[in-house]
């Protein structure tokens, strides 16, 4: 297969291309290398251009002519949504319809797309599945459920384009062999701020909310490692090729931790007492997201590997030190 993989110079885009890679598929990525790194690029030739470029974009269609694209490009910061909400409905939503426009122009038919949990919002039930309604609390959830509709609605216009959207919960650990891992510029995720904490980049780590309907008051999340979702998208790649139909599914383990037991299990895993304050809520965080994963479980026979919250932090905290 020939894949084109926008973001792939990304954290979960890199994985993403390090599973493909292993499997023997030929990758294009296309990064403009905003958050991304070239040294993650582990297979394949990496096209540094934007996205909303349409020539250069246009002629890696036309050259390249790849059977998939799996499109990781975007912007995913809750709180900047919050503050830069046209930076994100641009990026994540207008960018991605031309980017589908160019696609079927040049007969590529076949999407894999990084959706979010975020498109739920403040959810009435948990795990969550797929089924439930659609009620963002923030725009980078409202931009990736714009994207989602559109590509509802193209696939029900167009019969030669499939595509597979999967809404990521929270995507932590890095690659067990420590060659990539999370290297944002900014560090805001709960995981790898705790371990930056911890090694000693900031002074104390913050508690955004204490106060929420959740059994110790902190917001409950659902940490997926990071291979194992790269594996998600190796099969729903496979099944769209394989002629499956749309779908749109959950990616998680189905059980979460609160802030506080995330904190807890990174003191453990370092071994340092790092400070951690309890602070405000932080805008645009819902109390809980915990994913119904049963449909890629049944439909894809996605198999978790790595559902143990240690590992995840292990693997983190290994790629930290190593970048330090
Ligand atoms: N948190 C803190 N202190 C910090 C950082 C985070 O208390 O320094 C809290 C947040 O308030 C939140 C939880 O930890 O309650 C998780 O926050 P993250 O920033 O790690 O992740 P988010 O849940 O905001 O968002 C992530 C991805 C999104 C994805 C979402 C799905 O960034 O792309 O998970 O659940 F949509």
């Amino acid at each position: 297969m020939r894949v084109l993989v926008t973001g792939g110079a990304g954290y979960i885009g890199s994985h993403v291309v390090k599973a493909l890679g292993e499997r023997g598929h030929e990758i294009a990525v296309y990064d403009n290398l905003s958050s991304g790194n070239r040294w993650a690029v582990l297979y394949g030739d990496l096209i540094h251009a934007e996205l909303e470029d349409s020539n250069v974009l246009k002629s890696v269609l036309v050259n390249f002519k790849p059977d998939a694209v799996m499109h990781f490009a975007a912007h995913i910061i809750v709180p900047e949504s919050v503050r830069n909400p046209l930076k994100y409905y641009l990026n994540n939503t207008v960018n991605t319809i031309n980017l589908l426009r160019l696609m079927r122009e040049c007969n590529v038919g076949l999407f894999v797309f990084s959706s979010t949990a975020a498109v739920y919002g403040i959810v009435e039930t948990a795990p969550v599945p797929e089924g439930a309604p659609l009620h963002p609390i923030n725009p980078y959830g409202t931009s990736k459920m714009m994207t989602e509709s559109v590509l509802a609605d193209l696939a029900l216009a167009d019969q030669d384009f499939r595509y597979t959207s999967l809404r990521y919960f929270n995507v932590a650990g890095a690659d067990g062999s420590g060659r990539i891992g999370q290297a944002y510029r900014e560090s805001t995720h709960l995981i790898t701020r705790s371990l930056k904490t911890a090694k000693g980049e900031f002074p104390k780590l913050e508690i955004f909310g204490t106060d929420y309907p959740t059994p110790d008051g902190t917001c409950i999340r659902d940490y997926i490692h990071v291979d194992d979702l790269a594996d998600a998208h190796i099969l729903a790649l496979d099944y769209l090729t394989g002629g499956g139909g749309s779908q749109v599914m959950n990616c998680g383990y189905g059980h979460g931790y609160s802030v506080r037991q995330v904190v807890e299990m990174a003191k453990k895993v370092t071994g340092v007492d790092f400070r951690a304050e309890d602070a405000p809520r932080r805008e645009g965080d819902p109390p809980e997201l915990v994913a119904d994963s049963r449909k890629l479980k049944n439909m894809l026979g996605w198999k978790p590997g790595f559902d143990d919250l240690e590992y995840i932090i292990k693997t983190a905290w290994q790629w930290e030190r190593k970048r330090s």
